[in-house]
Order: C-alpha cells, then sequence, then structure tokens
C-alpha cells in the first residue's frame, strides 16, 4: 500500500541562498489539500529561488525530512541570526526552539562530545543576537518557557546570564563562556535519579541530599567532556554556593564564589521563582525580585541582583 506523505510547515527565511538543501521544499495550494514540489533536495538555493521564496506564502518539507531541516537550521544558525529580513522575535522563536532540542539531545546523552559541540554555535549565535539588536532580551524573555523543566531551565538561566553579563560589561569570549557554564550548569541532573528530577512535589530531605549532588555531578561531566576552563568549571559546581557559605558543594563564601557561579546563582533562582511548578504557581518578575532583594541576602550577591533589577527596568 502506498505511504501517505505527511508535510509540515517551515520558516522560509531560514532558507539560505548559495546553500545546499538536503530536503525536499513544497508549496501548497490555497486550500492546502495538494503540494506543489518547489526545490529538489540537493539543489543549491540561487538568487532566483530566494527571490521566489520571499514571495511565497509558506513552505513545507516532508516530515520525515524534519532531522535534515533541524540539522541545516543548526547549521546555518549564524546566518540566520544575522539576516535582515527576518524579525527579531522570529529569530529568537528559530534559536530558541534550535537549543531546547540542543539542551534536549544534551541531558539525554551528557557525555557526548557532539552534543556539547552543538551547543557552542547556539550559544554564540545568542551572544551575537543579543548584542546586535536591544531588543532581544525582550523577544526572547517573551518565549522562554514558563513551565519548570531541567531543560528549558537550563536554556533559560543562560539566556538571562548572557543579557545580565552583557548588562555588566562582560564582553566576547568571556560571554560565550559564561553562556557555556549557564547552559551546562544542571548537566549533572542528568546522573540523578529520574523519579527525583521530576518529582511531583517538594523534596524528602533524603532526596534533596541526592539531588545536590548534581553541582559536582556536573564538574565530573565537563571534566569527562575536556572542558578545562576554570570559569565554565566553577560556574558549573559553585552555582548552588551561598554568599554565607552555607551552600554546596563546597561551602565557601562571599568572592571565593566565582563571578560566573554568583551570575548563574542569581539567573537559578529567578527563573525557578517565575515559572510554574506542579506544586506552586509561578511569581511575576516584579514579586520574585522583590523576594530575592528582601530574603536572599544571605545567599545571592545583592551587587549583581541590582544589575538584573536595573537591566530589568531598562526593558
Ligand atoms: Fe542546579
Amino acid at each position: 500500500m502506498k505511504k501517505t506523505k505527511r508535510y509540515k510547515s517551515i520558516d522560509k527565511r531560514v532558507i539560505t541562498e548559495g546553500e545546499k538543501i538536503d530536503f525536499t521544499l513544497y508549496l501548497s495550494n490555497e486550500t492546502k489539500t495538494s503540494m506543489t514540489l518547489f526545490l529538489q533536495s540537493d539543489s543549491v538555493v540561487d538568487s532566483g529561488e530566494k527571490f521566489r521564496l520571499q514571495q511565497m506564502e509558506r513552505l513545507y518539507i516532508e516530515d520525515e525530512d524534519s532531522l535534515c531541516y533541524e540539522a541545516y537550521v543548526q547549521k546555518h544558525i549564524q546566518s540566520i541570526a544575522r539576516a535582515e529580513d527576518i524579525p527579531i522575535d522570529s529569530k529568537a522563536l528559530i534559536i530558541y526552539e534550535r537549543a531546547t532540542s540542543v539542551i534536549n539531545e544534551m541531558f539525554h546523552n551528557p557525555e557526548s562530545l557532539e552534543t556539547v559541540k552543538n551547543t557552542k554555535p547556539l550559544v554564540n549565535t545568542m551572544v551575537e543576537v543579543i548584542l546586535r539588536d536591544s531588543s532581544a532580551i525582550e523577544s526572547l524573555m517573551k518565549i522562554t518557557a514558563h513551565d519548570y523543566y531541567t531543560h528549558t531551565h537550563s536554556l533559560n538561566v543562560s539566556i538571562y546570564a548572557l543579557t545580565l553579563g552583557n548588562h555588566m560589561g562582560i564582553e566576547g569570549s568571556e560571554l560565550e563562556r559564561l553562556g557555556m557554564a549557564a547552559m551546562l550548569h544542571d548537566i549533572g541532573k542528568s546522573k540523578v535519579d529520574y523519579e527525583i528530577i521530576n518529582k511531583n512535589g517538594i523534596l524528602t530531605e533524603e532526596e534533596f541530599d541526592t539531588m545536590k549532588n548534581h553541582s559536582h555531578l556536573g564538574h565530573e561531566i565537563a571534566l569527562k567532556l575536556g572542558i578545562s576552563d576554570p570559569k565554565i568549571l566553577s560556574g558549573i559546581r559553585h552555582h548552588h554556593e551561598m554568599i554565607n557559605g552555607r551552600g554546596y558543594p563546597d561551602q565557601i563564601n562571599g568572592e571565593k564564589i566565582s563571578p560566573f557561579a554568583r551570575i548563574i546563582a542569581v539567573c537559578d533562582v529567578f527563573d525557578a521563582l517565575t515559572t510554574r511548578r506542579s506544586y506552586k504557581n509561578p511569581m511575576s518578575t516584579f514579586e520574585a525580585i522583590k523576594l530575592m532583594k528582601e530574603s536572599m541576602h544571605e545567599h545571592l550577591d545583592m551587587t549583581i541582583l541590582h544589575s538584573m533589577i536595573h537591566m530589568l527596568r531598562k526593558r
């Protein structure tokens, strides 16, 4: 029996002129009842085709080509970020979706060098978008997930850390390294019992002790992946240290906690408070900042928190 082909709509603006596609592109008639071939797989998109694409309303690929399409977006993510014809909200969405998928792979396969390699261009792209467009933070914040999952939490924290780091004057490769540390900060959770990570409720003391292992497990994974940058490593290992020295795993205090770890800690708490969990409603930005400012002096670096408040006010 002949298999019926399924199609999905894609963002036509990601198709880059002069690049080869390894999936077939289709157009649909007005009623979407039939598909017309537009460009065969293995073709290089020329300027005429790119122009014709711009006039089209929608573009489709076959469902079974989804992975090839995702790899294409991944490969061209930097040129997509630079494209003048893609509005910032759409760019933010494309980057966010790609990054979510890379982080999912990373948590499923935490010791794969390949997956970690994939996170790098994404972090760099986020840095580039944030630096090029002052409204990027707004677009990215609009789409940050509102329900708490470890994977999306890692992405939200890296978006906050990058914008906050940029606001604090961190630049270039230093900012990219901060983004990497934030993206990987909870990677150790991939080694903690799934039941504990996804528990529908507050953890028991014993479960919490197990959960606490994630920061040093994350540090171990990062070392295995060949990450040797002490700033990235400390961002992962020390994001749960507290200013008063009562955090974990090493109970270090104040400025002994690296700036990366202190920035990630602020972003980590902010995201945890502003996302929904099965046992709590999300706080608004205002409520979260108020709570952090009033009751977390012992925990967070208040200078960094004030930078975040200043950054959020400027939006
Ligand atoms: Fe954590």
